[in-house]
């Protein structure tokens, strides 16, 4: 096990105008569950194949624990993959495919075995040790590449969307069996996924990505809390963050000619930075419904109700009367929520308003909390 260093790490693939990965910085601690999202084509899966060897670096290094590992080929890397098509052989038994990688390594037979039936143990695989992978369910066959990896006890697990041929139940499930695997054998695990459910349930702390650039990396909570810039903040959370353009007054924002009360130091410094517009988030369990004449007025266009939560996606009436886009999303009281068609007053709780510079992206929301 070992610590995982990203240092100014880019690549830019022959031909291309621009690198796919820029600059990346990034420190995994040793143990930690580390994973990297961001929408497709951020360059995630380039990252982790850098990380491998599987491409090479263009500039900057890459160390694992005390290694400086840029140029090294993989297999002197010591780190296990898993990729998302699993890759097993399809001749071969589930105990041939997990013991391959140590019988090309040169290791004795009863090690072999002996390894294989602890990985198949810690994975519910010992029934199937004879089977050919056709054989075998989905969620089956994606434990099999996994035990494949745990046999080589390798300094670090690089996994790259794993879930992702699975279907939505069992992609749940799966995600829990391996965040809990991670936390009981404590390899440090680079992971990569599109989906930022799945990055936030499972990471330690996410990185996440775009346009091959590093936007924000911190715990799960953090970056709910307080999103680096208005990218994470839209990308982080399910639904997403509400995003509206605004002009700043003194001491707040204009909303389609309503006024929204900020924090002042938010204000100040965009003010002090000549900006006369921002970028208001607020998210969907920020709001409160208030009485006619507080807040602002949403028309209520959708109602999805859930059980547990129900969301209204409401436009915004200006105060001359016309409607705003982009559509806003107020979670509602589930036992009593709004009609479609209604009009509802809409105020953002205090201090849960974020503020993003509209000329950077970047939060400006002084720290309150
Ligand atoms: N072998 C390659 N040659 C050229 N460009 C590539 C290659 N692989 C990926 N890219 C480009 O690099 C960028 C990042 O790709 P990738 O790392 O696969 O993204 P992600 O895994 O986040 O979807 C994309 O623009 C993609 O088109
Ligand atoms: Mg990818």
């Amino acid at each position: 096990m070992a610590a995982i260093t990203y240092d100014h790490a880019t690549l830019t693939y022959p031909g291309a105008t621009r690198p796919s990965v820029n600059a990346l910085d990034l420190e995994i601690a040793d143990g930690e569950f580390l994973v990297l999202v961001g929408p497709s084509g951020c360059g995630k899966s380039t990252s982790l194949r850098m990380l491998a060897g599987l491409e090479d670096v263009t500039e900057g290094t890459i160390r694992i624990g005390d290694r400086d590992v840029t140029h090294l080929p993989p297999k002197e890397r010591d780190i296990a993959m898993v990729f998302q098509n699993y890759a097993l052989y399809p001749h071969m038994t589930v105990a041939d495919n997990m013991g391959f990688a140590l019988k090309i390594a040169g290791m004795k037979k009863d090690e072999i075995g002996t390894r294989v039936r602890e990985a198949a143990k810690i994975l519910d695989l010992e029934p199937y040790l004879d089977r050919k992978p056709k054989a075998l369910s989905g969620g089956q066959r994606q434990r099999v590449a996994m035990g494949r990896a745990i046999v080589r006890s390798p300094q670090a697990f690089l996994m790259d969307e794993p879930l992702s041929n699975l279907d939505a139940k069992l992609r749940v499930q799966t995600r829990t069996e391996i965040a809990a695997l991670q936390r009981r054998l404590g390899v440090t695990t680079v992971y990569v996924t599109h989906d930022q459910v799945e990055a936030m349930t499972m990471g330690d702390r996410v990185a996440v990505l775009k346009d091959g650039f590093l936007q924000q990396v911190d715990t799960p909570r953090n970056l709910y809390d307080k999103p680096a810039n208005a990218f994470v903040a839209g990308f982080i959370g399910s639904p997403a963050m509400n995003l509206v353009d605004v002009e700043l007054t003194e001491g707040g924002a204009r909303l389609g000619g309503h006024t929204v009360p900020l924090q002042r130091s938010a204000v100040a410094a965009l003010a002090d930075a000549g900006g006369r517009t921002a970028t208001l988030g607020f998210r969907p369990e920020s709001v409160e419904l208030v009485r006619a004449g507080e807040g602002f007025p949403v028309e209520v266009v959708v109602v999805e109700e859930l059980g547990s939560d129900a969301y209204a996606y409401g436009r915004l009436t200006t105060a001359t009367g016309q409607t705003v886009d982009p559509l806003l999303t107020l979670r509602v009281d589930p036992r009593k929520p709004p009609a479609k068609g209604e009009t509802v007053h809409v105020a953002i709780r205090a201090g849960e308003g974020h503020v993003f510079s509209s000329e950077s992206g970047r939060r400006v929301t002084a720290d309150e909390r």
